[in-house]
């Protein structure tokens, strides 16, 4: 038997849980419910992401205290992730005395094997409020154009990138006044000290190929220290000897996962060592999204190593979730929490679409309305369910509920018990998209099957009681074996369905023995449709009336000044992140034949690798702008007001590169 510690990644305490926490959690519940099922003794803890100035600010702007805020969402974040059947061992806070004890323990193995150091770092700071403001907290005169409040970073008005403190009157966001420049000495953790073990760690096979690849080209590019402090006010923990110096808050972060089994393990028997120490014979899980390799694939490890821990055995990445092939967008009523979602949909609708959706890559998982109305009717309830309700009524009338005395076809009840090592080895690799379509095309020899039989025929004439009783016994036994290989993915309706098989809890063996000689229970329906009228609801439901308006009209201008404008097709060929500039990605497109670099403020909106190969439309004739990371030769176009929610223009397919676009 194998002993594994999972977690998923901790949603920060500044939000509600919605449909992208949800597929990780649901993700990793399935496999943890697999472990147990299949016999591993298993642990999932998580817990909230207290800390930061984030989760300082909403507490600020909700009016109560940072505590409160924080013991308010996590009971709604516990809640919401019950709803769903995520089960935890132990859903924790980052904000704890075991979270607080572990990083200072942690953090004094780094600076006593020399691994941290002490640098000064200029930074504006609001000195009525006595806070050090991040790019995003401060907002001015563009210093290019002129264009007034706008961000420390890049304007959203001609697309310049600049410091914060190029800014022209630059204002703090959260008292108005004029920041100063300031320097205060932070603390770094030394990573470059770790790359000979990361590189080697990362290529064990803890990661996926795809993810190892990603991680060669930071450390290929050479590991910069972290800084790992930050300074007052801030919600976390304080730096020993530093004064009024704080935790970052990734640095207690993943230490929360084992504050939370540490938690856990208080109340129960099981030894908290055996999964943290060096050589234990335990394995350590984590599941993330693909913008946090870092934290969990360079950082955690070498910290993990530093502080003389076991290193984790697997990280689990999973791509983002789109919802109908776009990011979810408040405006449109698709960024979905997951208390609105219960409202109008059975929450195991949403784990059956993300089973059938998630593979082992970092691709994008797109929630497609149209399919998951289809794949939910026609798996779950037309093939899946269709098996006892098309059944269990003959069994009921004539018989009793009693099941038959024997088997009619062993072979067919072997073959689906001969595809257990197969689902095994899927849920293993976290490749429950081919679990679904294995048990599926068992369904439908299982209805394949009925429809030979016709059990209806057999009831209407006289002498076939036998055949009658054969034929639903058997494929009441069918429907048991899809019952337990889908019950990591749908406990809920297993569970109904155990309910009507009347024999206890269906373990993972059960698929090798037949259910016989037994008295069923009753028959209720297990799974209703889903209608469109209720993805409607739940639509409507989720647009944010408080989205700002679109900004009202500008000025007119005459049909010659826009003729000014050379707007052409572009593809791009490739997209990077630019250093330093949080809001930007610089561009390469072809234009024609020509190849452009241009500099675009849609970092916050776009995952780079998502935007190569796509077309868009640029300003070809726009005069080419010196900027601080490099020359920009053109701007592409998008709406939208600003954050996530910026979508770029595209033409429709058919427009070849280099057309002009009237
Ligand atoms: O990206 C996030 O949402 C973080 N709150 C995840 C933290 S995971 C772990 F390291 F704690
Ligand atoms: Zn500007």
């Amino acid at each position: 038997m194998r002993r594994i510690l999972v977690t998923a990644a901790l949603p920060y305490s500044n939000g509600s849980i919605h449909l992208g926490h949800l597929l990780e959690q649901i993700q990793t519940d399935i496999w943890v419910r697999y472990q147990k099922l299949y016999g591993n003794e298993c642990y999932y803890v998580c817990a909230d992401d207290a800390h930061g100035t984030a989760t300082m600010l909403s507490a600020e702007e909700a009016g109560v205290s940072t505590e409160d805020w924080i013991d308010r969402l996590r009971e709604e974040h516990i809640k919401d992730l019950k709803l769903f059947g995520v089960e935890h061992e132990n859903y924790y806070s980052t904000h704890s005395s075991e979270n607080e004890s572990l990083t200072l323990g942690i953090y004094k193995k780094l600076f006593d094997s020399g691994a941290i150091f002490t640098d000064d770092v200029s930074q504006l700071y609001d000195s009525s409020k006595e806070l050090f403001l991040a790019d995003r907290y401060v907002r001015g005169k563009c210093p290019r154009c002129g264009a007034e409040d706008q961000p420390g970073d890049n304007c959203d008005v001609c697309g310049a990138t600049y410091a914060a403190t190029d800014l022209i009157d630059p204002r703090s966001v959260h008292s108005d006044t004029q920041p100063v420049l300031k320097s205060s000495t932070h603390y770094f953790f030394d990573l470059a000290q770790f790359a000979d073990f990361l590189r080697e760690w990362t290529t064990s096979g803890t990661v996926r190929d795809d993810v190892s690849n990603k991680l060669d080209e930071w450390l290929d590019a050479g590991l910069k220290p972290w800084d790992i402090s930050r300074d007052a006010p801030y919600f976390g923990f304080r730096i020993p000897d530093a004064s009024n110096k704080y935790f970052y808050v990734w640095l207690d972060a993943p230490i929360g996962y084992m504050a939370s089994f540490m938690n856990w393990c208080e109340e129960s028997c099981v030894e908290f060592d055996d999964f943290w120490q060096l050589h234990r014979a335990t394995e350590l899980h984590h599941f993330i999204g693909k913008d946090i390799i870092n934290f969990h694939a360079l950082f955690w490890p070498a910290v993990l190593k530093c502080s003389g821990h076991r290193t984790p055995t697997r990280i689990h990445v999973h791509g983002f979730i789109t919802v109908d092939g776009e990011k979810m967008s408040k405006s449109k009523g698709t960024f979905i929490n997951a208390a609105t979602y219960g409202e109008f949909l059975d929450p195991e609708t949403l784990r059956y679409y993300y089973a059938a959706r998630l593979t082992p890559t970092i691709n994008d998982i797109d929630f497609s309305f149209a399919d998951f109305v289809a794949r939910v009717n026609s798996d779950l309830v037309g093939k899946l369910v269709n098996i006892p309700s098309r059944c269990a009524n003959f069994l009921a009338r004539g018989f009793d509920s009693r099941l038959a005395t024997e088997l009619s076809e062993p072979a067919l009840f072997d073959e689906f018990a001969q595809l257990k090592t197969t689902i095994e080895r899927l849920y293993e690799l976290g490749d429950t998209a081919q679990v679904v379509r294995e048990v599926m095309l068992l369904a439908d020899k299982a209805n394949q099957y009925i429809a030979a039989n016709a059990p209806w025929e057999l009831a209407k004439q006289g002498g076939k009681e036998r055949e009658l009783q054969n034929t639903c016994t058997l494929a009441i036994n069918l429907f048991r074996s899809l019952c337990v290989y889908l019950k990591p993915i749908v406990p809920q309706l297993v569970q109904r369905s155990e309910e009507f098989l009347n024999s206890g809890q269906l373990g993972w063996n059960d698929v090798d023995k037949p259910l016989l000689d037994h008295k069923l229970g009753e028959f209720k329906r297990l799974m209703n449709r889903v209608e469109q009228k209720q993805i409607d609801k739940l639509i409507e439901a989720s647009k944010d009336t408080s989205t700002p308006e679109p900004d009202p009209m500008p000025d007119i201008i005459s049909i010659e000044d826009f003729q000014k404008i050379d707007l052409r097709v572009a593809k791009v060929l490739d997209a990077k992140l630019v250093e330093g500039a949080d809001s930007l990605l610089e561009l390469k497109l072809l234009v024609g034949t020509e190849e452009r670099s241009v500099f675009a403020g849609i970092r916050s909106a776009y995952k780079p690798e998502d935007l190569v190969g796509r077309d868009v439309v640029v300003v070809a004739n726009l005069k080419p702008r010196k900027m601080r990371f490099g020359t920009s030769e053109g701007m592409v176009l998008a709406a939208g007001p600003g954050g996530s929610d910026i979508f770029l223009v595209s033409p429709d397919k058919g427009a070849e590169t280099g057309m002009e676009v009237r």
